[in-house]
């Protein structure tokens, strides 16, 4: 039987019509799903409609849900250099999340806010923020950041280490697009070996660069 969880989406709050800045006065008041609830706002992506690049990531975490941007925390300090390392200027890129509120557990009350994936279906209720974004950016190249952004772009059948540094072509919302997966930010924080997991984050920014011309 149908619960009320599966009618979970974005659509009605997605306006038709208008740039960017309308969607993002549209989406801060999103009630698509329940991650608003404990979140402090939307954190809806930033960048310019021109820009030739999009860059996928998975949620805002704890600094970018006080911000109100993304990627301004630790994964998007390590995600600007090696933007940067490979040759794309961050500033020439539109960067966006496949989920846009911050969902987290505390292990006790008034501690620490903990980050916590979300599921399939709020990335699926989020989706048309994302298609939205994509729309009115038309970038030439998205760069998908880890498996959330795969599953939300390319199904849940998306497995990164399959198909990282390699330009996939798709149709993605009714529009064909080129697209190049790489690990998230934040798995190289995690990682045993930091240093190549850096380098082969730079490594798959080098083939989005090549890409883009
Ligand atoms: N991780 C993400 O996926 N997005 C952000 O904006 C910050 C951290
Ligand atoms: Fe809306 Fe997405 Fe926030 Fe859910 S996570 S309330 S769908 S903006």
């Amino acid at each position: 039987m149908a619960g009320p969880e599966d009618a979970y989406t974005a659509e009605p709050f997605v306006p038709r019509r208008g740039g960017l800045p309308a969607l993002r006065e549209a989406a801060a008041e999103c009630r698509g799903c329940p991650l608003h609830r404990a979140a402090t706002q939307t954190v809806f992506g930033a960048g310019k409609a021109s820009a030739r690049v999009m860059l996928v990531g998975e949620q805002p975490g704890d600094q970018e849900d006080r911000q109100g941007k993304p990627f301004v925390g630790p994964a998007g300090k390590l995600l600007d250099r090696a933007l940067t390392d490979a040759g794309i200027d961050p500033a020439d890129a539109y960067v966006t999340n496949a989920v846009k509120h911050f969902k987290f557990t505390r292990a006790e009350p008034r501690k620490r806010r903990i980050h916590k994936a979300p599921t399939l279906r709020e990335t699926t209720a989020c989706g048309p923020w994302l298609a939205a974004e994509l729309d009115r950016v038309a970038p030439e190249l998205i760069v998908v950041l880890g498996a959330t952004a795969g599953k939300a772009l390319l199904g849940s059948s998306f497995r990164v280490t399959q198909v990282r540094g390699t330009v996939l072509e798709e149709e993605i919302h009714g529009r064909p697009e080129r697209l190049v997966p790489t690990v998230h930010p934040s798995a190289v924080l995690r990682a045993d070996d930091r240093d190549g997991a850096y380098r082969g984050l730079v490594a798959d920014l080098e083939i989005a660069a090549r890409a883009l011309g």
